[in-house]
């Protein structure tokens, strides 16, 4: 199954970007994570709309080809970065590539919460019309204090968060082959 998995930060040395390689490293047998930055884009303006950058219509490409969306965003002033919500709304329009298209979310950052407050609104944000995914229930991935589980050179060492990635995996693919089923 190939998942795009989307950095909500824009950073190089970014916890999230870590723990979307961890699962993409952990899960390669059954999933085909790809990474997905969303640094390059231009901020979304309705004037440039019918005529995009090749970077948007690259990263709409990735999206449309990629069987679920995986979301891996920190928490920015108790909501997602700007970065992601730019690219968002630049999937939201156009094509509108992420109609219907199934989508499972999990985040990191440094305060106790783990991103708690960004992830709602990222909910809401996934149920507006034009992006409309379809959103794994349950399953809330929240990496708290991620500093102190992932370690510099990118290595996810908490026992807790490792099995729970372990269960939130198995259930997303679970999930989703019930999805096709139906
Ligand atoms: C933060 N951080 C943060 N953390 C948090 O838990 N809740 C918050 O509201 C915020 N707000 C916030 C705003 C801004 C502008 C910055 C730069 C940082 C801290 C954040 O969790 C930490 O920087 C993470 O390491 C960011 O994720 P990446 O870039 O490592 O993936």
């Amino acid at each position: 199954m190939k998942i795009a998995a989307v950095i909500g930060s824009n950073r190089k040395n970014s916890y999230n970007l870590k723990l979307a390689e961890y699962v993409q490293k952990t899960f390669k047998d059954r999933l085909d994570v790809e990474i997905v930055r969303v640094n390059d884009l231009p901020f979304y303006n309705e004037d440039i709309e019918l005529t995009p950058d090749q970077s948007v219509l690259d990263f709409r490409g990735k999206i449309a080809g990629a069987d679920a969306v995986l979301w891996v965003t920190p928490e920015y002033n108790y909501s997602i970065p700007g970065v992601l919500k730019n690219a968002l709304d630049w999937l939201s329009r156009g094509d509108r590539v992420m109609i219907g298209k199934p989508s499972w979310i999990m985040g990191a950052s440094m305060g106790l919460l783990g991103t708690v407050r960004a992830q709602e609104h990222l909910r809401d944000i996934l149920f507006s019309p034009g992006v409309s995914s379809v959103l794994l229930p349950g399953n809330e991935v929240y990496v708290g204090l991620v500093h102190e589980k992932i370690d510099k050179d990118g290595n996810l060492h908490h026992e807790p968060t490792i099995e729970f990635l372990n269960v939130v995996v198995n259930n997303f693919i679970n999930w989703h082959g019930k999805l096709h089923k139906n």
